[in-house]
């Protein structure tokens, strides 16, 4: 396991007021520029903070993280009336254990800087994406601040385009303590 792992005993900070007012799930979301027909993989769920209000504006989503207690806590945190919406998938990044092409969107939040092997998770990205299928990246500016993970782990939003490249930068949001980009996908970068 990384030493970057998010620890399962800080889980409830996820879902803390704090986040809640700095990084609100409802303006991801309203960024990912969502279709209701979209299958979204989202990368390191967590206990789904962003994952729930997200199934209620697409047609599925695979929550996939490295720890079960983290997929415990989703399920038990999700309304029965979006049960059917959600695939927990218990799987270890930068491994996608997705079909070619399965996938609308991919998301990231508070992830991209916990991995170890960005370059297969690039290529897993690409594989599993459909064309022109999007990937949308949520990390911290590379600022010091009282929470979040230590101020040499993350990732300054230039350097995490150059990381995902050659995928193409799309949209770029920036705010005091994160960003939000998308990276498309293209036919050309699909073997
Ligand atoms: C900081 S938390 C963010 C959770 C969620 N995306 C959110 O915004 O609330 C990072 C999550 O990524 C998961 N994670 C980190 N590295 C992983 C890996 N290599 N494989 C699978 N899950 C991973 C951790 O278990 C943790 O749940």
């Amino acid at each position: 396991m990384s030493s970057k792992r998010f620890s399962v005993n800080n889980r409830q900070t996820l879902i803390s007021e704090e986040r809640m007012k700095l990084q609100p799930a409802e303006g991801i979301i309203s960024r990912m520029k969502l279709s209701r027909d979209d299958i979204v993989a989202d990368l390191g769920c967590g206990i789904g903070y962003v994952t729930i209000p997200l199934s209620k504006e697409v047609k599925h989503v695979m929550a996939l993280d490295g720890q079960q207690m983290m997929l415990d806590d989703l399920i038990a945190r999700t309304p029965e009336d979006l049960k059917g919406r959600i695939t927990p998938v218990l799987s270890e990044l930068p491994e996608l254990p997705f079909e070619e092409s399965s996938l609308d969107k991919a998301v990231m939040v508070n992830v991209a800087h916990e991995i170890q092997n960005t370059e297969r998770m690039v290529s897993e990205i690409i594989r599993c994406l459909k064309e022109d299928g999007v990937l949308t990246i949520v990390d911290f500016n590379k600022v010091p601040l009282p929470f979040g993970p230590p101020f040499e782990e993350k990732i300054p939003l230039e350097d995490m385009v150059r990381l995902y490249s050659p995928m193409e930068l799309t949209q770029k949001n920036v705010f005091d303590i994160y960003y939000q980009i998308d990276l498309k996908n293209n036919k050309n970068l699909k073997k």
